[in-house]
């Protein structure tokens, strides 16, 4: 964890920029307003992005429409804010952020692997990754051939991740998912806050044209167990990604998460 400031809060603030609830400009020169960083020092994150691959053949998977365009631009506003950046990441079409160290894998159990192994440094963890829930119970080794008839494929569930690190994480530890939902956006979103054992969600509607899943403008509200709200966006996804990453220095700071 980083450096106490003078409140022995975790910040050091600058001498022109008066402690702000959600300071919006960071060291690296981009965002929104005119003001100087309120820069967290020594702060480590490691985020996940994009789909994973599930595949019942060499040459055939199953996944979902992610692009991992929210999770880099969050690993860019987090690098921006002078953060320390792990990337875990699914198969993506993206530039590798600068200054980021990006671990790419395919697969659920890859995903969760390297998660693991980057999550006891780690004080931030941002799960936008659309893990694909279920894989095909059997991985046949060779091309499967088409005989003329339909294929039935038997799916076994993969590990929930974040779950399965929130069970051992230290409580100094921020840990923040992503709710991908097509109805019911906030009540379902709120739901995964206990079921995973995390401090904050972000609700993400993917239903429809205007979904998430690939547009190049999002909108998220940002959730937590105290009755906490937060609206972020509709904005494109690189301002939707300082605003949250704002919003965790602002939360990070909080006496109480
Ligand atoms: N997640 C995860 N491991 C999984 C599935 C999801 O770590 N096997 C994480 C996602 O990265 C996200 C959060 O859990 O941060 C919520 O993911 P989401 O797909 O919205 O929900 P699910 O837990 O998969 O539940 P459901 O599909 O029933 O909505």
């Amino acid at each position: 964890m980083g450096d106490r400031g003078p409140e022995g809060g975790l910040f050091a603030y600058s001498e022109l920029c008066p402690p702000s609830p959600f300071p919006l400009v960071f060291s690296g020169g981009i965002g929104q307003s005119g003001c100087l960083p309120c820069t967290p020092l020594a702060i480590r994150c490691l985020i996940t992005a994009g789909p994973t691959r599930e595949f019942f053949d060499p040459v055939r998977f199953v996944s979902n429409p992610s692009t991992g365009k929210m999770g880099f631009a969050i690993a860019a506003a987090a690098k921006a804010a002078g953060w320390t950046v792990d990337l875990v990441s699914g198969p993506v079409a993206l530039p590798e952020p600068a200054g980021v160290m990006l671990y790419p894998v395919v697969t659920a159990d890859e995903m969760l692997r390297q998660t693991d192994a980057l999550f006891g440094p780690c004080d931030v963890l941002i799960m936008t990754a659309a893990v694909s829930d279920w894989r095909p119970k059997v991985m046949h080794p060779q091309k499967l051939k088409k005989d003329g008839t339909g294929l039935t494929v038997e799916f076994e569930p993969v590990p929930d991740i974040l779950a399965t690190l929130a069970q051992r994480r230290r409580p100094d530890q921020l840990l923040v998912g992503f709710a991908a939902e097509t109805e019911n956006v906030e009540a379902n979103a709120l739901a995964k806050l206990d079921r995973k054992g995390i401090d904050l969600v972000a609700a993400n509607s993917v239903a429809g044209p205007d979904g998430a899943f690939g547009n190049e403008l999002n909108r998220l509200i940002l959730l937590g167990h105290d009755g906490f709200r937060h609206a972020l966006g509709p904005a494109t996804k690189a301002v939707v990604a300082e605003q949250l990453i704002a919003a965790l220095i602002a939360r990070l700071a909080a006496p109480t998460r």
